[in-house]
């Protein structure tokens, strides 16, 4: 970040004296105030819940402008990326900052693929579960639970043991994913095959049986693929900042993330996925378009408790350019697997449609987001419900991998620890 001539100044209605804070651009977006040694000069705090116009790290791997309805990473247009990458070419620019060229990428992919299984007594762990626990449950426990089994690797401060992290949870989150689903459904575990990509990989995992030969469908492959890139990094949200803030106290990588899947679970963010796709079934349910006048009324009514899923953004003010390229994605599968009359897509359709030309949404900003096509796609692809947030956490894990490792590289690090306006009891005695 770079000191800008421009200087914030902070004065006081009471006569206290005013003081300077230095102001730093970054490449991109909005300059800062720095504001770090505030409670030093004044004796005061900042109080913003919900970091509605904090930046609490500096960050080079992904920018959004929320305005345009921008995403990068590391610089590329999402809309590039989508249609000139896969999910691992993704993974390698997200980590190390530039595209892979040929041997890189070849090394990568060997490496990934060369990491895919899990400790077999990871499914003794699993089975202590109950068969009808949520897959968010079970992706939480598991994801924790490979600190158990990793220990060669979660020196935090050892540049490669960070790498070896960073492959080994990219490689294992399919495995772990598929494997809480074959339990769910009480069939055996597939285990993984190196002669697959990623993507087909984890289609055979999920959807083959050992009684049948498993052949990956190359339209569902490249469908799921193009879901994974869309998700696999969105700067400093809820659940990457929870990595951050976890990982900040020096806890090992595979803590640190799975306290970013369990934040992802909460249904205003990764968890919206699979509220949006249940919403569509529930209007389904009771009658279809014919109905949708009559939710959105209940959508507007601030006293129902009832949200558009899959609609609004705390940065795009925009159409998210996730959700356009979702959308095209999920009309594409469902044209070619013959499903082009799917009600849910017609549905949703309609839903962005009337919502584009309502006041409420049109006032407030509120366009569909990239969780309101993606569980019409998934659903397609035969994914079930239940599972539409596990396969998020699958892709957004290389995201929150990349920025724990960029937090613990940077020389400002320090461990996260928010301060509060103190509302309780003043001091009070038993006596
Ligand atoms: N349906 C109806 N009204 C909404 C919606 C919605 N989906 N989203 C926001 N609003 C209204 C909200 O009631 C408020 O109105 P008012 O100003 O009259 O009080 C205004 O819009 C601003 O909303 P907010 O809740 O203050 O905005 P936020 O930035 O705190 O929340 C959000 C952002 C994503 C949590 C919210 O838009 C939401 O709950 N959306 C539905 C859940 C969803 O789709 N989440 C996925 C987000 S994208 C993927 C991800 O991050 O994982």
């Amino acid at each position: 970040m770079k000191l800008s001539d421009n200087k914030a100044t902070l004065s006081f209605s009471n006569g206290a004296p005013s003081i300077d804070l230095p102001v730093y651009s970054g490449t991109m977006g909005p300059d800062v105030i720095d504001i770090r040694k505030l409670y030093a000069q004044t004796g005061m705090f900042t109080y913003d819940p919900g970091f509605m116009a904090t930046a609490a790290c500096q960050s080079g791997i992904t920018y959004i402008d929320g305005d345009k309805g921008e995403l990068l990473y590391r610089g590329y247009p999402i809309e590039e990326l989508a249609v000139n990458c896969d999910f691992l070419d993704i993974c390698y620019l997200i980590l190390n900052g530039e595209r892979p060229d040929e041997q890189q990428k070849l090394d990568f992919d060997h490496q990934v693929t060369h990491h895919t299984m899990v400790n077999e007594q990871m499914h003794f762990f699993l089975r202590g579960f109950r068969r009808d626990a949520h897959p968010m449950a079970v992706l939480t426990g598991l994801v924790g639970g490979l600190s158990a089994f990793y220990h060669d690797s979660t020196d935090i401060t050892n540049p490669r043991h960070r790498h070896i992290s960073a492959i080994r949870l990219i490689a294992k989150m399919p495995t772990l994913v598929a494997m809480a689903y074959k339990y769910s459904v009480g069939q055996p575990f597939i285990y993984p095959r190196n002669d697959l990509s990623y993507t087909g990989n984890f289609l055979r995992m999920m959807f083959a049986t050992p009684c049948d030969e498993y052949k990956v469908n190359p339209v569902v492959e490249r469908a799921l693929d193009r879901i994974f890139i869309l998700h696999a990094d969105h700067e400093q949200n809820a659940s990457t900042s929870t990595v951050r803030l976890c990982g900040s106290s020096g806890t090992n990588p595979f803590a640190a993330i799975a306290a970013g899947v369990a934040c992802l679970w909460g249904p205003a963010h990764g968890g919206a996925n699979e509220a949006c796709l249940n919403m569509l079934e529930e209007i389904q349910a009771q009658g279809g378009v014919a109905k949708v006048g009559e939710f959105m009324e209940k959508v507007k009514d601030k006293n129902s408790g009832v949200r558009l899923m899959g609609f609004g953004h705390r940065v795009y003010k925009n159409y998210d350019p996730r959700a356009k390229l979702m959308q095209q994605t999920c009309k594409e599968v469902l044209e070619s697997l013959g499903l082009e009359n799917d009600p849910l897509f017609k549905l949703a359709m309609e839903l962005e449609r009337i919502a584009l030309e309502d006041p409420y949404f049109v006032d407030r900003k509120l366009y569909p987001n990239v969780d309101f096509y993606s569980g019409i796609v998934q659903r397609a692809i035969g994914i079930p419900t239940s599972l539409f947030t596990a396969i998020f956490a699958l892709a957004r894990t290389v995201g929150w991998i990349a920025q724990w490792n960029e937090m613990l590289s940077d020389p400002e690090y320090k461990i996260g620890r928010p301060r509060q306006l103190f509302n309780g009891f003043p001091t009070r005695s038993m006596k």
